[in-house]
């Protein structure tokens, strides 16, 4: 099995001439699972109009993305589906050329709503598995709690969350081949622990928030000791979505940095392109969203240059640490911090702006 750092000096091998990636240049990363995941996959968050995702998606697929990234409370599995149908049928794309995850959302954190939920998302993204199902955060809300999955109110949250009970039930959808992968996203490593503890299937993927101000690097040293593959969202700083973040959170946009401008023009590369490749270099899975076409290309056009042992230490010390993170959730569920499996003891009390 290969290293992820060995697999990206290959894939920067591979198109160090220059040309556009192809999917087969995308460096994968190999999961404990035995399967592998592309290394730069598409966000979907806030992709709901038809047209825009179809338009994104064909975009994508042409640029040479294999991997999407989506969830329940995105509402959009339907309109990826559909795309991907068109793309099957007309023979373009082979379904196991594609790597597509989606997530068990907070109001089916039971063990008996698992079955529920993922048949609900197959059959809208009109696959027969996924190939990552991740339970989307670690903490629950009432069945029918909120309008339409979100707009929760003081009500809703469910504090009788039973983590391994759900991942039992994660793991019969995987023996019964709905799942090739299993993980969790918005985890901290004592939650981690108790599933690695307690169960004979591991997590295979990590999917949190992780950009230059907040590297997470105790958490990808924990992922990496125990073999679970990190999946990096919001790796661009997620600029745009500023306003469903605490507002005393919004940081500067990254792309903005003098820092990673100044490294960007020295590579001939775009400030997005230097910070997705410090993710990536490091063996880090990324799934930056983009709707526009050209953006979407640029993107995955991250694997013809390298970052020198001086870029990468100038971009490692902008972390931030926790002052870096921008997405508490604790303002989408009114009350969530004091749920028992809110994850991040620092923001408990730290009131909301
Ligand atoms: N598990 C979780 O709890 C969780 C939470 C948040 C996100 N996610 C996942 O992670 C994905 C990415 O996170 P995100 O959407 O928050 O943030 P992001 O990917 O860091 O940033 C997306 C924003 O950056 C812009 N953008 C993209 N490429 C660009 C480029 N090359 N130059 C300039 N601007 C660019 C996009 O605008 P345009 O579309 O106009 O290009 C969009 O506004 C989500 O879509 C979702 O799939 C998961």
């Amino acid at each position: 099995m290969l290293s992820p750092s060995l697999c990206v000096a290959l894939a920067v091998l591979a198109v160090a001439n220059g040309a556009p990636p192809k999917a087969s240049d995308v460096t994968k990363v190999a999961l404990n699972s035995g399967s592998s995941m592309p290394i730069v996959g598409l966000g979907t968050w806030q992709v709901a109009d038809e047209r825009e995702m179809e338009k994104a998606l064909d975009a994508a697929l042409e640029a040479g993305y294999r991997h999407f990234d989506t969830a329940t409370v995105y509402f959009n599995e339907h309109l990826i589906g559909k795309v991907l149908k068109r793309w099957l049928s007309e023979g373009k794309l082979k379904r196991e050329d594609l790597f597509i995850t989606t997530k068990l959302p907070v109001n089916g954190m039971r063990a008996s709503d698992v079955p529920y939920f993922l048949n609900q998302s197959l059959a809208k993204l009109q696959l027969d598995y996924v190939d990552m199902y991740l339970i989307h955060a670690p903490f629950g809300v009432k069945r029918d709690a909120g309008h339409n999955g979100v707009h929760f109110d003081d009500n809703s949250v469910d504090p009788t969350t039973d983590h391994l009970a759900i991942w039992k039930a994660m793991v019969a959808e995987k023996e019964a081949g709905r799942a090739k992968a299993l993980g969790v996203s918005n985890f901290n490593e004592t939650q981690i622990e108790r599933i690695i503890k307690n169960s004979p299937v591991p997590p295979a993927n990590l999917q949190v928030e992780l950009h230059l101000q907040h590297q997470q690097k105790p958490l990808v040293a924990f992922c990496k000791k125990n073999n679970i593959a990190v999946t990096a969202y919001s790796p661009i700083g997620s600029p745009g979505t500023q306003a469903v973040v605490d507002s005393r959170r919004v940081p500067p946009n990254l792309l903005n940095l003098p820092q990673v401008k100044a490294i960007a023009q020295k590579h001939n590369k775009t400030p997005a392109q230097v910070l997705l490749r410090h993710i990536t270099q490091k063996g880090i899975i990324v799934i930056p969203k983009s709707s526009n076409p050209k953006r979407i290309s640029e993107n995955i056009d991250i694997f013809d240059f390298t970052l020198d042992d001086e870029d990468v230490a100038t971009l490692d010390a902008m972390d931030r640490g926790i002052d870096g993170q921008l997405f508490l959730l604790k303002n989408f569920i009114p009350g969530v911090e004091f749920h028992p499996e809110y994850p991040w003891e620092a923001f408990r009390i730290e009131p909301i702006a």
